[in-house]
Formats: structure tokens, C-alpha cells, sequence
């Protein structure tokens, strides 16, 4: 039998990575926009981050930082001035004022926050409890280092919401963490504070951790408190909350985000980080002040642009022939079902290539929702109307279920 290149690539890549990286799958939304990258005229219904410029006086202090010669190294938790900011922010924000700038350890965004959280955490034995679907980075992450995931599925039908007593039942010898992440990616779901608060007082009562990614935790589009796990528990020995600039200030691509958790766990964390990133970037770190010092009046804008984006796709999801809608409450997600049996990626490759409309098929967000997608309205109101515009006819001509060829 003749070795092929293909071949002889596959046995390189094997032996040079270990086993955990098997755990690391192509991640479905990567494919997709890779897929669009080729094509003309698609429009994004696939978008991840905000699509709002970043706010001036942020811009600003980010430049005037490198001016300053701040291009070294800040202290390994963070720069003290911005841990002193997020202190402030986080009790006017939440009314919780227990908390120390030793409770914080800023991050390259919530993305290293929580491959800390996880990747220190998980073990083989352990077992993490995550909703499904759920943000794309968690299951990968837990399962790279030993630990196993039980998952929680969510539907449409019931806006996506969790039942409270659900992950409560779902909780056993073997659990060690709860993983919530609310406002939600991919549905836009914002778990109410009673479902927060039983799971995580439950939690501590049995001595389970509960790791929460709160990075829309601004971007709630309807005259709601968001309760943050941090206003649910009145210590912090069980529970960690991560977050970032990214979503609220529209600044994705300055990498700045943090954990909060108990001054022991934090320690720990700290040492971590040294040797995961060694710090975060100095002078977005000054961004971040500015973000949280200055007129934030910004974000306020963004949120209703946001509202008024979400009731309008909430309205067109309705019309569209096929999908089961409901109202997300936060971020810019929506997650809707098609009829069971229908295969999500092979609707979103066809919607793509018959009319340039880019959304993400639902198995990139868990194991039991291929017959979904994730619509995002993270793009200007007027793609957003060409985008149904081109998709509703579409969708008229199609015949969805398990016979969708
Ligand atoms: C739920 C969730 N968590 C974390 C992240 C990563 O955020 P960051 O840019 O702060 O790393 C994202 C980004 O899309 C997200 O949707």
C-alpha cells in the first residue's frame, strides 16, 4: 500500500499533538465563516461581537496609554488602577461592597478567564454540568483535561430557560461545577434571579462550584435586574464570574477581561496566569479604566439599538415559514428551532449558498440541537431586512424534517 501525503500529514499531526487536543473540535462557526469568505455579496447573520465602533474616549485612552510609555508589564493580577475601577463598578453596579481589588485577576479576555476556571479545575472524576446548547469554548476545554460534561437540554419552545430544579436533580456524587452563562450565546436567554439563586445556593449547600460567563451581563434588552451570581451568594468560596470589555464596550479585539472569586482562588489563579499569558495587555487594561471611569452613556445607546434589532427579529422569525422562535431577553442571539429531524448544517450551507445569507448551525453549540441555528442581529437593521427579505422565500420552497435532502 503506497503512503499518500494525506496520509503521511494525519500521522505527523497525531504524534505531534497529544491526546487533548482531540477533545478541540473544528469549531462550527469558524466553517461556516470560512465558507462565506469566498462567496459575494453574503450577509452576516453569524457575527460574534458587536458591530458598534469602539466608544471614543476609550480609542483615546488606549493611545494616550502608549504614549505614556505604558508598554511594559503591569502587576501579575492586573493594573492596580483598573482592579480599583472594576471594584467600584461591580459595587455600584451589583450593591455588593465586599468586594477587594483582591477578589479580581484581570485576563485576555473572558476567553483566558475561563480556560483558567476550567482547565485548573477539571480532572478526571469531576463532572461539570453545562446546558446544551452552550457557548462553544466549556465542553472542550473541561473534557481536554479528564473531566466529563452532563448536559442539560434546553429548548426553544421554553424561550431556552433552565429549570432550576432540572440542574438541581442533575446534581451528583460526582458533579464538582455548574457552568452558567447568562445572557446566553447562542440563545439570548437571561436566567431569571430565583433560577440563579436556587442553583447556586443549592450549589454551596452541597459543595459545588458554579462558574458563570457573564460577558453580555450589559446587554439586557428588556426592564430587567440582571443577577449576576456574585448578588446571588452571600460568599464567594463556590462561585467564580467571569466578563469582559468585549460585548458591553465593543472592544472584542483589546482582549481585556477578569474572574472574581475568593481571595484564595484568585492566589491560585494568579500563579496560573504567570505562566498561561504572564499578564494582560497594558494598555488596553487603561482602556478598560476609561470604559468604566467615563461617560457610559454609550452603552446605553447600544443596548437600545440592540432592543430595537431583537423585536423586529423576533417579529421576522415569526414569519419565517419553519423556525420556532421565542424572545430572548439579552445579548444579540437568537436560537430557534427548525422541525426535528431537519440536519441545521446542511440548511445553513444550502441558505448560504442559494442566497448569501450567513447564519450558524446549532451543532456548533451542543449535541442535542442540530435541527436549530443561530441567528445573530449584530449587523445594521437594513441587513437584517434584506437578510429575511432573501430567507423567508427560501425557506417557503423548502420541505424541512428528517426527508430534508
Ligand atoms: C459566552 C461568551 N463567553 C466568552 C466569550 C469570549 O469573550 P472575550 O472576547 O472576552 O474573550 C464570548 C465571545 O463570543 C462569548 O460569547
Amino acid at each position: 500500500m503506497s503512503v499518500t501525503d494525506t496520509d503521511m500529514y494525519d500521522r505527523s499531526e497525531v504524534s505531534m499533538f497529544g491526546p487533548s487536543m482531540h477533545a478541540i473540535p473544528m469549531p462550527g462557526i469558524r466553517r461556516m465563516i470560512n465558507m462565506a469568505a469566498g462567496k459575494e455579496d453574503v450577509i452576516h447573520l453569524s457575527i460574534g461581537q458587536p458591530d458598534f465602533p469602539t466608544p471614543e474616549h476609550i480609542i483615546e485612552a488606549h493611545i494616550d496609554a502608549l504614549r505614556a510609555g505604558q508598554t511594559g508589564y503591569t502587576m501579575d493580577a492586573g493594573l492596580p488602577e483598573l482592579l480599583t475601577a472594576l471594584r467600584d463598578y461591580y459595587a455600584e453596579r451589583y450593591k455588593v461592597d465586599r468586594l477587594t481589588e483582591e477578589n479580581f485577576l484581570i485576563t485576555t479576555g473572558a476567553t483566558e478567564a475561563m480556560y483558567l476556571a476550567l482547565s485548573a479545575t477539571a480532572a478526571p472524576g469531576r463532572q461539570f454540568i453545562c446546558t446544551d446548547p452552550t457557548f462553544l469554548l466549556y465542553a472542550p476545554l473541561i473534557r481536554m483535561n479528564g473531566g466529563e460534561v452532563k448536559l442539560i437540554p434546553t429548548r426553544a419552545e421554553h424561550g431556552h430557560q433552565i429549570d432550576p430544579q432540572e440542574v438541581i436533580d442533575a446534581m451528583g456524587m460526582r458533579t464538582f461545577a455548574i457552568v452558567l452563562n447568562s445572557p446566553s450565546n447562542p440563545t439570548g436567554t437571561v436566567y431569571p434571579r430565583e433560577t440563579v439563586e436556587a442553583i447556586v445556593q443549592e450549589a454551596a449547600y452541597r459543595g459545588i462550584y458554579v462558574f458563570a460567563d457573564e460577558v453580555y451581563d450589559h446587554l439586557i434588552l428588556d426592564h430587567m435586574e440582571f443577577p449576576s451570581v456574585i448578588s446571588c451568594t452571600s460568599d464567594l468560596d463556590h462561585v467564580m464570574s467571569i466578563s469582559s470589555f468585549s460585548k458591553t464596550f465593543s472592544m472584542a479585539g483589546l482582549r481585556i477581561g477578569w474572574i472574581i472569586s475568593s481571595q484564595g482562588a484568585i492566589r491560585k489563579l494568579r500563579r496560573y496566569h504567570m505562566f498561561t499569558t504572564t499578564v494582560a495587555n497594558t494598555p488596553a487594561q487603561w482602556a478598560g479604566v476609561a470604559a468604566l471611569r467615563g461617560d457610559r452613556s454609550c452603552v446605553d445607546t447600544m443596548v437600545s439599538e440592540y432592543r430595537r434589532r431583537r423585536d423586529r427579529v423576533v417579529e421576522l422569525v415569526n414569519d419565517a415559514p419553519w423556525l420556532q422562535g421565542y424572545v430572548p431577553q439579552g445579548a444579540f442571539y437568537i436560537f430557534p428551532s427548525l422541525p426535528r429531524g431537519t440536519d441545521g448544517s446542511k440548511l445553513a450551507l444550502q441558505l448560504l449558498d442559494e442566497t448569501g445569507v450567513c447564519v450558524i448551525p446549532g451543532d456548533a453549540f451542543g449535541e442535542e440541537c442540530s435541527n436549530y441555528i443561530r441567528i445573530s442581529y449584530s449587523n445594521s437593521m437594513d441587513q437584517i431586512e434584506e437578510a429575511f427579505e432573501r430567507m423567508i422565500p427560501w425557506l417557503k420552497k423548502q420541505k424541512l424534517g428528517k426527508d430534508y435532502k
